[in-house]
């Protein structure tokens, strides 16, 4: 039995279309998802930061940060991780309903979760953005220190290392992190979004 067996939905009295048109633009979640250090909270916040200064309603939520406050009590196994990528999903469904085009930042290693998160939400409103790059490549970035740490065996269940990361299969966007440059992929996202009509 859910545990919302006996709460009711309280239907908000205005409606996301009203909101988009009060906008002027649709929203939707871009879900970048890849390696750690393949750039997607980078990517993310460059997507963000241009569609803010466009006059467009964004917001982006990250790994690292939602990690430190909402999901402080999860961890790194996978049904932590699930609980994660669940919970991000439920709250990226949030604010599309409010009218904004979410960016969120979050290795999302699995298939499956990623595909629950997606049936959360309406056709053409989830953008699975694969932030594609080699394993060899964010291991020598390493922003972090955290590849350096995890192959010294100090990061269990570390991705790419010690635990899996299974690409998307037909993701809406590839970004080869290695290949671009931030402007530019930031331009292929901006594209995607003015020919689906979001912007
Ligand atoms: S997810 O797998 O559950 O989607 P999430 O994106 O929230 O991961 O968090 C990943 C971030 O946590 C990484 O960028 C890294 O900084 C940090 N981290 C700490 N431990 C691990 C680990 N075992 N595997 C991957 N990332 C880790």
């Amino acid at each position: 039995m859910k545990n919302s067996q006996n709460i009711t939905w309280h239907h908000s009295s205005v409606s996301k279309k009203e909101r988009h048109v009060k906008n002027g633009h649709k929203s939707c979640v871009l879900w970048f998802t890849g390696l750690s250090g393949s750039g997607k909270s980078t990517l993310a916040n460059a997507v963000d930061h241009s569609l803010f200064h466009e006059g467009y309603s964004s917001y982006v939520l990250d790994g690292d940060n939602i990690r430190h406050g909402l999901n402080s009590d999860l961890r790194f196994g996978p049904a932590d991780r699930k609980e994660n990528i669940r919970r991000i999903g439920e709250v990226a469904k949030l604010f599309v309903d409010s009218g904004i085009i979410v960016s969120s930042a979050f290795i999302s290693p699995f298939q499956e979760d990623r595909e629950l998160v997606r049936q959360m939400f309406d056709i053409g409103e989830f953008v699975e953005i694969f932030v594609k790059c080699p394993i060899e490549v964010c291991e020598n970035r390493d922003p972090k220190g955290l590849y350096k740490k995890a192959r010294k065996g100090e990061i269990p269940e570390f991705t790419g290392i010690s635990s899996p990361y299974e690409s998307p299969d037909l993701p809406e966007i590839v970004i080869e992190t290695d290949h671009m440059t931030i402007t530019q992929s930031v331009e292929i996202i901006k594209k995607y979004l003015k020919d689906k009509k979001i912007l």
